[in-house]
C-alpha cells in the first residue's frame, strides 16, 4: 500500500488511512504504518532547518515540523500552532529529586495547556480530511479542552463526555468556553469512554480519544522535539505520567520510528508513572505483563484517575522495547512534587508532578544512576487545577504557602512581614 495505512494490532486487518474508523471492527486498536521514506542525515537536516528558519508549510508548529512522519500529504492542517515547548533545568527541583542531570519538558506550554494539543492537531486535521461532521471524546479534562478548541477552529461541533464532579475547574471551564457540548456523566472516566465509543459507533461521530491512531502520531512529536532539542542525543531515561497509556504508547512508536529512520542509535528507557490509587498498569508490570488489570481508580491527580487503560497493549510494547519501567507514587508524593515544581516558578498540574515524584523514586531506589540523564515530561499547566492548589496551601505544613487575610492597614502588613522574618 502506498502512503500511510492503518493496521489492527489485534487481528492484523489493514485499512486505508482515509478510513473514518478510530478502532478496528474486531475491537482492536489501529496503528498508523508509514512507508519507508527519507531518513538519516537528510531527514534530520530537514527537521532542523524548519526549527531554525521556520517554514510556512508547517506554520511554526512543533508538531507539523515533522509532518513527513505523521500525516504526509499537502492538504490544509488545523494548527494553532502547537509544540515548541521548553526544556527546563532548575536546581531546586534537581535537589528534591536528588539528581543533577534532570530536565523537564513542559507540555503545559501548549495552546490549551496540555500535551493533548499535539495529538489533537493531527486527529482534527485527519477528521476534516475524511469528512467528519462532528467529533467526540471521553476525558478527564485535558483531551476535552483540547478537542473543544481545535473543533472550534475547524468549525466542527464537539461532544464531550466527562466524569461528573471529577474534572479540574480549569479544564471544565475550557470545554464550556470553547463551545463544546459538555456532558457530565454520572460515572468515572472508564464509563465515559465506554459510552462515547458506543455513541460514536452508532451516531457516526468521529472519536478523538487516544485510541484514535492519529492522536498518537501527533503525540510522538513530544519525543522527537525533545531529541531535536538535545541535538539528537537521547537521554538515558524519559519519565512520563500514565493514565490511559496513549502517551506511553506514542513515545514507544516515536522512538521505534526514529531508530528505523536512522535518527537514533540508542533508545532511552521509558518510565511510566501511575498514581498508586490508579495503577492497573503498574500491577500488570509487576506481574511481568502476564495479565491485564482493571481497578476502581482514585487519586488527587484527576487527569490520570483511570482504572482500565485503553492503550494497555501498545504501552506494554513500549516498556518492553525500551527496557522501560512502570512505577507508582502516592498522592502525598504527587502533591509534594507539585509543590516543589510550582515553587520553582515553573508549575504543573498534579498528574504532571507524578512524573517528577516517579523520577525521585527511581533515584532513591538506585535504578537511575548518578551519571544518567533524565527527562521528565510535565504534561499540563499549573492553572488547570486551581482547586488542588488552593486546598494544599490552605493547610499548614511543609511546602505550604497559605494566604493571609488582613485589614486594609499598614500595621497588618508589618505584622505579617515580621512574622515571616
Ligand atoms: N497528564 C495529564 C495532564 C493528562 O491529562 C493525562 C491524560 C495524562 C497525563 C496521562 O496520559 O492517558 O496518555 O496515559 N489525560 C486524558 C484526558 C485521559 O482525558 O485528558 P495518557
Amino acid at each position: 500500500m502506498k502512503g500511510p495505512y492503518l493496521r489492527c494490532a489485534a487481528c492484523g486487518a489493514t485499512l486505508p488511512a482515509t478510513s473514518p474508523r478510530a478502532d478496528c471492527r474486531c475491537g482492536g486498536l489501529l496503528d498508523v504504518v508509514h512507508e519507508a521514506g527519507e531518513a538519516g542525515a537528510t531527514l534530520r537536516a530537514r527537521f532542523d532547518r524548519r526549527r531554525r528558519d521556520g517554514d510556512p508549510a508547517v506554520q511554526g508548529s512543533g508538531v507539523w515540523r515533522f509532518r513527513e512522519v505523521l500525516l504526509p500529504g499537502r492538504g490544509p492542517v488545523v494548527t494553532h500552532p502547537e509544540g515548541n515547548t521548553s526544556l527546563y533545568r532548575r536546581d531546586a527541583i534537581s535537589r528534591w529529586v536528588g539528581h543533577d542531570d534532570l530536565a523537564l519538558k513542559h507540555e503545559g506550554e501548549n495552546p490549551t495547556g496540555s500535551f493533548k494539543d499535539r495529538g489533537m492537531t493531527v486527529a482534527v486535521t485527519q477528521a476534516v480530511r475524511v469528512g467528519a461532521t462532528a467529533v467526540a471524546c471521553a476525558s478527564t479534562g485535558n483531551t476535552s479542552a483540547s478537542m473543544a478548541a481545535y473543533a472550534a477552529q475547524a468549525g466542527l461541533p464537539a461532544l464531550v463526555f466527562v466524569p461528573a464532579g471529577k474534572v479540574a475547574a480549569g479544564k471544565l471551564a475550557q470545554s464550556l468556553a470553547y463551545g463544546a457540548r459538555t456532558l457530565l456523566v454520572k460515572g468515572d472516566f472508564d464509563a465515559c469512554l465506554r459510552l462515547v465509543r458506543e455513541a460514536a459507533e452508532t451516531l457516526g461521530i468521529a472519536l478523538l480519544n487516544s485510541i484514535n491512531p492519529w492522536r498518537l502520531e501527533g503525540q510522538k512529536t513530544i519525543v522527537w522535539e525533545l531529541l531535536q532539542q538535545r541535538g539528537w542525543e537521547p537521554p538515558d531515561w524519559i519519565v512520563v505520567p500514565a493514565g490511559n497509556l496513549g502517551n506511553t504508547s506514542a513515545f514507544g512508536k516515536a522512538l521505534r520510528e526514529a531508530r528505523e529512520r536512522g535518527l537514533l542509535r540508542r533508545l532511552p528507557r521509558v518510565v511510566s508513572v501511575q498514581a498508586a490509587g490508579a495503577s492497573p498498569f503498574f500491577r500488570s508490570f509487576r506481574a511481568g505483563f502476564r495479565r491485564r488489570y482493571r481497578v476502581q481508580a482514585e487519586t488527587v491527580a484527576t487527569a490520570i484517575r483511570i482504572g482500565d487503560p485503553a492503550s494497555h497493549d501498545r504501552a506494554v510494547r513500549t516498556i518492553r522495547e525500551t527496557r522501560g519501567l512502570v512505577t507508582a507514587v502516592t498522592d502525598r508524593e504527587i502533591l509534594e512534587a507539585k509543590a516543589v515544581v510550582d515553587a520553582a516558578g515553573i508549575g504543573c498540574e498534579p498528574a504532571s508532578a507524578a512524573a517528577v515524584a516517579g523520577a525521585r523514586r527511581l533515584v532513591q531506589e538506585g535504578v537511575v544512576r548518578r551519571s544518567d540523564s533524565l527527562v521528565a515530561v510535565l504534561t499540563g499547566h499549573v492553572l488547570k487545577d486551581p482547586g488542588v492548589v488552593m486546598d494544599f496551601h490552605a493547610r499548614r505544613g511543609r511546602h505550604r504557602n497559605p494566604p493571609v487575610t488582613i485589614e486594609p492597614r499598614l500595621s497588618d502588613v508589618e505584622r505579617v512581614l515580621k512574622r515571616n522574618g
